[in-house]
């Protein structure tokens, strides 16, 4: 792109300030902010603009609706949807996707989320636990489950040389596809783009939901083709405990010819901060936790359990064709008010005290409206759910290590083996994927 045709296209869509402090900017500056702007992506802007009107209102309410039903196999019915799951892994038709392209605000570790030490005794990151799995999956069923990992600009090099220098935790490198999800700039009130230094537009990735779009044009979708991939395990960086490829969510969403199944748990407590599967219209959909009122939050069955019992954490079976279906749909944008460093006319870089931007993302869960047959399965989360977001409290580190060693101190006493309370403990998936395996394996205490 050269400058006259950056200027035009700016100028056109009422961007022109992008390039004001142009002659302040070196050769190497001005190449790299028409990169920059050679990204943009006007059509989306201008839905973006579009947005700014009804910034500010409250969160729509979620009108009226039912919670979705939710399956719970048991006996015969989970034994045919694992035998299932068992057969398309053996037969190496499953992949795993993880979103690993978030920016970890919260946690507020200098790194990609996935570096982050997590293991109770050794300290490995996140990404270990999740690749020990996929190590583990492999030595059971004799075939690969495929790894696509999607980072995004600010984090890609971090988490491919978290990779290498690890030696992909001892996965197949031919097996593990890494994919970059997309950036959006930010606008001020008046639907301008922010930069945040003069010669720079200040960017963020552009949500979970960027999963879709990515998938497609990185190739990994072709990929997933290619190797016969029919169903793909949907989960995010932060939580050590998911269960990757759980045969039997896989073979429920197989056998029934789903489009999307999600995985649900039941609720801390009324207000966790977890969307909601619903019906609303007959179509299924989510609810965010922003968009219910206290009374919906609140409600109670006659048996005194909650209403919206169950939410959702983010961990969904997709059919490949869905995702491919889905990829080439438009999606819906959210946006959210942010403080941004903006450059003022003088060229400084000034850090707000308050919102003065907005920033943009999609949704993953915004494809559940559009799935034909979609279904939710209540799962442990003793077992298989605790995050790590916040620095301190719930949801943090210390609540994810005590959770993984209670989870493995119960594989333990399964095998018959009782630890003195507060013993620290630690279990590499690769050795045992579940306590089925610990017991047959025996126990190595190291
Ligand atoms: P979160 O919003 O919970 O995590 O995203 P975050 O972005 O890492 O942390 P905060 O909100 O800034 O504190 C849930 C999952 O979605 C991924 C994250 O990496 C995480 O696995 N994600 C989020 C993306 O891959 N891309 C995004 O643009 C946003």
């Amino acid at each position: 792109m050269t400058f006259e045709e950056a200027k035009a296209v700016l100028e056109s869509n009422g961007q022109g300030h992008v390039l004001r402090f142009w002659d302040k900017l070196d050769a190497t500056g001005q190449a790299a902010l028409l990169a920059q702007i050679a990204t943009l992506d006007f059509a989306a802007i201008g839905r973006m603009q579009a947005m700014l009107k009804d910034a500010g209102k409250p969160a729509a309410a979620a009108g009226t609706f039912e919670p979705a039903p939710v399956e719970a196999p048991e006996g015969d019915e989970k034994a045919v949807y694992h035998a299932k799951g068992e057969e398309l892994l053996r037969a190496g038709k499953v992949a795993a996707l993880l979103v690993a392209g978030g920016q970890g605000s919260r946690l507020g570790y200098d790194g990609p989320k996935g570096a982050y030490p997590i293991g109770p005794i050794s300290d490995r990151p996140l990404f270990w636990f999740h690749a020990r799995k996929l190590l583990g999956l492999k030595q059971t069923y004799g075939a690969p489950v495929p790894f696509y990992i999607m980072t995004s600009e600010t984090n890609d090099a971090a988490t491919r040389a978290v990779f290498e220098a690890n030696d992909y935790f001892g996965l197949d490198r031919a097996g593990v596809f890494f994919f970059v999800q997309g950036m959006w700039p930010a606008l001020d009130p008046e639907g301008k783009i922010i930069l945040d230094k003069p010669g720079h537009i200040f960017m963020s990735p552009d949500g979970h939901g960027g999963t879709l779009a990515a998938l497609d044009r990185s190739g990994a979708l072709a990929d997933m083709a290619k190797r016969g991939i029919e169903q793909v395990f949907f989960f995010q960086v932060d939580n050590p405990m998911v269960d990757i490829a759980d045969p039997t969510f896989v073979g429920l969403n197989a056998t029934k010819g789903a489009d999307m199944s999600l995985k649900v748990c039941k609720k801390r407590d009324a207000h966790e901060g977890m969307g909601v599967v619903v019906i609303r219209d007959n179509t299924y959909a989510m609810v965010e936790y922003s968009e219910l009122s206290d009374e919906q939050m609140e409600r109670t069955n006659p048996d005194g359990s909650l209403w919206l019992a169950y939410g959702s954490p983010a961990i969904h079976m997709f059919s490949r064709a869905f995702l491919q279906a889905e990829a080439e749909r438009p999606m819906p944008l959210h946006l959210a008010h942010k403080k941004i460093a903006m450059v003022n006319d003088a060229g400084e870089t000034v850090k707000p005290e308050k919102p003065n931007g907005y920033k943009f993302e999609k949704f993953i869960f915004d494809v559940i409206p559009n799935a034909k047959t979609l279904l939710t399965m209540a799962f442990d989360r003793t077992q298989e759910f605790s995050p790590v977001k916040n620095a301190e409290g719930n949801d943090s580190p210390a609540t994810t290590k005590r959770d993984l060693q209670a989870k493995w101190r119960g594989w333990l006493a399964q095998a018959g083996v009782t630890l003195p309370e507060g013993t620290p403990v630690e279990i590499d998936p690769a050795y045992a994927l579940n306590a089925e395996q610990l017991k047959a394996k025996g126990i190595l205490i190291g």
